[in-house]
C-alpha cells in the first residue's frame, strides 16, 4: 500500500487527483469507480499498455486517452492495490505481480 501510494502520487495524481475523484468529463474517477471494481483485468491492461477510446465509468462516457507509464509489473500490482483500497474502495483479493505479468497485449 505504501509503495502503491508513492507511485500514485508520482504518476497518477495529476490527472485523477489526490482524492481519486478525477475531473468531470475529462479524467474518470477511481474513487467508487464501477469500472475499476468490475473490470480488474481491463484495469491492469490499461495500466500496462495505456488506453485510447471510449470507456464508461459510473454512467459517464469518457473518450480520452491515458498513456502507458512504463511501470514494472510489481509497480502496477502495488498501485492497483492502492487504488482499489482507497477512497471508499475495497478489494481484499490482492493483485499480484504474477497476475499482472500474465496479462498480455
Ligand atoms: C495524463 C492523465 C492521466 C494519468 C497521468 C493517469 N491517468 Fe488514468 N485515465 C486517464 C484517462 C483520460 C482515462 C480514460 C481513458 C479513456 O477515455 O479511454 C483514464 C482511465 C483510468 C482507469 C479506468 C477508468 C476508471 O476511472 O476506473 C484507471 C483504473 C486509471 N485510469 C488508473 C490510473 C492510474 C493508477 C494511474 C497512475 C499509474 C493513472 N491512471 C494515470 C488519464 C490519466
Amino acid at each position: 500500500m505504501a509503495r502503491g501510494e508513492e507511485i500514485y502520487n508520482d504518476f497518477c495524481l495529476t490527472c485523477h487527483l489526490p482524492n481519486g475523484a478525477g475531473v468531470k468529463d475529462v479524467y474518470p474517477p477511481l474513487a467508487k469507480s464501477d469500472y475499476l471494481a468490475e473490470n480488474r483485468k481491463a484495469s491492469i491492461h490499461l495500466l500496462k499498455y495505456g488506453i485510447d477510446g471510449p470507456i464508461k465509468v459510473n454512467g459517464v462516457t469518457y473518450n480520452g486517452s491515458m498513456p502507458a507509464m512504463g511501470l514494472d509489473d510489481d509497480e502496477i500490482a502495488d498501485v492497483m492495490n492502492y487504488i482499489t483500497n482507497q477512497w471508499g474502495n475495497t478489494n481484499k483479493n490482492r493483485v499480484t505481480e504474477k497476475e499482472v505479468a500474465a496479462i498480455k497485449k
